[in-house]
């Protein structure tokens, strides 16, 4: 299977792109893997003349958004994002009626229609630099996450006005799921991801996306880490550092730390997508115009 789909990808001249919390085996054949704000600039930089997106439908959106022209494949249509569900964009039109004068400031993981009706989008690894790339004095609305949004409210002394929205598997992790791991191992650094509770953030000694988890631990000393976020980043952590011990929190009753949109990606589904060519993600080029603006005044902040 993975030579199968070595070979279409060259003869077709296709690239697949894969986020850090899909299967290990599908981050192996991709020929890139990040966070979600390192593939979208990826998927701008790319000559391919297919995308083929592991992740889940806002992402192969956002690639199709950012390249019209190209085709752009996801495995399997139906793998979703609660967060971005937790936001219907009628409902989000009707909120921000209420909040006129104010940028509107949505996060990556948000349906096209959401990000069309909003100014700037942040990922989890530029949140703060946007944000503190606007006005002391700017009223803010932010959606869909509303722990990411408390997060950014701390950190930079905002009042952003919050849409409460959140995702499934890092709203239902605990504290007391960080406090058992820390009691258990001690010497381990907690690293976890901003869209958790406050009540588990509390408990962090690092907070970021994934891509500022694997950096912060390239750059420590420390030899134990409890990871707090989808148990996908493991694969890559445990990858570029083999002599490090990193401990997944220990699963909730609500379904523990994965995300099964991400796990609808397959080697079967990615194998039969390049073969056939489908499903290919098609999008209103009108909604994609409107779309766009929104991500590309992110990837111009950075
Ligand atoms: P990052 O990889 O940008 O941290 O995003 C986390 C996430 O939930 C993606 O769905
Ligand atoms: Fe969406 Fe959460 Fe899955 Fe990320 S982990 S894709 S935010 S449901």
């Amino acid at each position: 299977m993975k030579e199968r789909i070595a070979s279409l990808k060259k003869s077709k001249n296709a690239i697949i792109l894969a986020h850090y919390y899909c299967r290990p085996e599908v981050q192996e054949i991709a020929d890139f893997v990040g966070d979600s704000l390192a593939l979208s600039q990826k998927a701008v930089a790319t000559d391919a003349d297919i995308i083929l997106f592991a992740g889940v439908h806002f992402m192969a959106e956002t690639a199709k958004i950012l390249n019209p022209t190209k085709k752009v494949l996801i495995p399997d249509l139906s793998a979703g994002c609660s967060l971005a569900d937790s936001c219907p964009d009628a409902d989000f039109e009707k909120f921000l009626q209420k909040y006129p004068g104010h940028t509107v400031l949505s996060y990556i993981n948000c349906s096209a229609r959401v990000k069309a009706l909003s100014d700037i989008i942040v990922t989890s690894g530029n949140a703060l630099r946007v944000v503190n790339s606007l006005p002391a004095n700017a009223k803010i609305v932010f959606a869909p996450d509303r722990n990411l949004g408390r997060y950014i409210n701390e950190k930079t002394g905002r009042n952003m006005v919050l849409w409460d929205g959140a995702c499934h598997v890092h709203d239902h992790i605990r504290p007391e799921d960080i406090v058992a791991a820390q009691q258990q191992h001690p010497e381990a650094q907690t690293l976890a991801h901003p869209e958790c509770p406050e009540s588990v953030l509390r408990h962090a000694n690092i907070i970021g996306s994934t891509a500022a988890m694997l950096k912060e631990v390239a750059k420590s000393d420390r030899k134990e880490f409890i990871v707090v976020t989808e148990s996908g980043i493991l694969h890559e952590l445990q990858k570029q550092h083999p002599d490090k011990v990193f401990y997944p929190i220990a699963p909730t009753a609500e379904g523990c730390t994965n995300c099964q949109y991400m796990k609808q990606n397959t080697l079967e589904n990615i194998c039969r997508a390049l073969e056939t060519e489908q499903p290919e993600l098609l999008m209103e080029p009108e909604l994609m115009n409107r779309a766009r603006k929104p991500i590309e005044r992110m990837l111009e902040i950075g």
